[in-house]
């Protein structure tokens, strides 16, 4: 069948042409396209059936098992790279780490882009979840980066001997709060739940708790004039801001996103 037909034939159950067409140009297998549009039309999230997924300069591998990196993280690459820039805490030692690494999006993107920059000491890469740890493995296995993986829980996951030794700390914690589960699109429900719900902080701050436990603990984890980079929810940015300079963090500002929303922090170890 004609590549323009299958086209027309695809698009309205995925709903649009430029849907059909990136499935179409994934695979010229009519019968693989139409069990892919069918799972699209089931709510599917096109990227895990792609499989791969842009995010700056990188095709990540991107499944089920974990949260396919947004457009707007990109930015907490972008502000981490700025600060550090500033003033290249550990330039001839660096040691990075992406905490709730996912794909591994954030902490490869680093890695990658630092390389030409700082003599890069140690990546690692923490997640909670195994099969999280395995997609970011393989990801850094792909690109040709040499990481260490760490699973356990934020600031806990990190090597005894790293503590207190890191020179530039990245999160995009989940922080979508419970009570708002229920209105996420269907897309949503396909992505891992650990990686995009989070409870309500001690304070009341919904969807909050691990965005605060991060900061609590980032001068325990940051080398001096270490930094900080942290994804949240708009609503969340000015208690992050404040509760960052409760516990000693210094020379905070707040990010927007491209849509010109506050999206997270950057704070420096003193
Ligand atoms: C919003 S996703 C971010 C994934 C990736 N960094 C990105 O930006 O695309 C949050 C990640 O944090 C992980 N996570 C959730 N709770 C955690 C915890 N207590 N400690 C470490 N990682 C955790 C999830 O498994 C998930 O991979």
């Amino acid at each position: 069948m004609p590549e323009d037909d299958l086209v027309d034939e695809l698009a309205p159950l995925v709903g649009s042409v430029r849907e059909a067409t990136w499935i179409l140009e994934h695979t010229r297998d009519p019968d693989v396209a139409r069990s892919l549009a069918r799972r699209r039309a089931a709510g599917e999230p096109l990227q895990y059936l792609l499989g791969t997924w842009p995010f700056r300069d990188l095709e990540l591998v991107v499944d089920r098992r974990a949260l396919i990196p947004r457009p707007e993280t990109e930015q907490v690459v972008e502000r981490a790279l700025a600060a550090w820039r500033r003033t290249r805490p550990g330039a001839d030692g660096l040691v990075v780490a992406d905490l709730g690494t996912g794909t591994g999006a954030i902490g490869l993107s680093l890695a990658i882009e630092l390389a030409q920059e700082a003599a890069i000491d140690q990546v690692l890469l923490v997640d909670l979840a195994p099969e999280a740890l395995d997609l970011a493995g393989e990801n850094a296995e792909r690109l040709g980066v040499l990481v260490d993986r760490c699973l356990g829980s934020w600031h806990e996951a990190i090597p005894e001997g790293r503590r207190g030794g890191v020179h530039l700390l990245v999160a995009n914690p989940p922080y979508v709060a419970e009570a708002e589960e229920a209105g996420l699109a269907i897309e949503l429900s396909h992505e891992p739940r650990g990686a995009l719900i989070a409870a309500d902080a001690a304070d009341g701050t919904p969807g909050f708790a691990d965005v605060a436990e991060i900061i609590d603990g980032a001068l325990g984890s940051l080398a001096p004039g270490g930094i900080l980079v942290i994804e949240m929810a708009e609503h969340q940015v000015e208690v992050a801001l404040a509760r960052a300079s409760t516990v000693g963090l210094v020379d905070l500002e707040a990010f927007a996103d491209l849509a010109g929303h506050p999206r997270g922090i950057v704070g420096r170890a003193p």
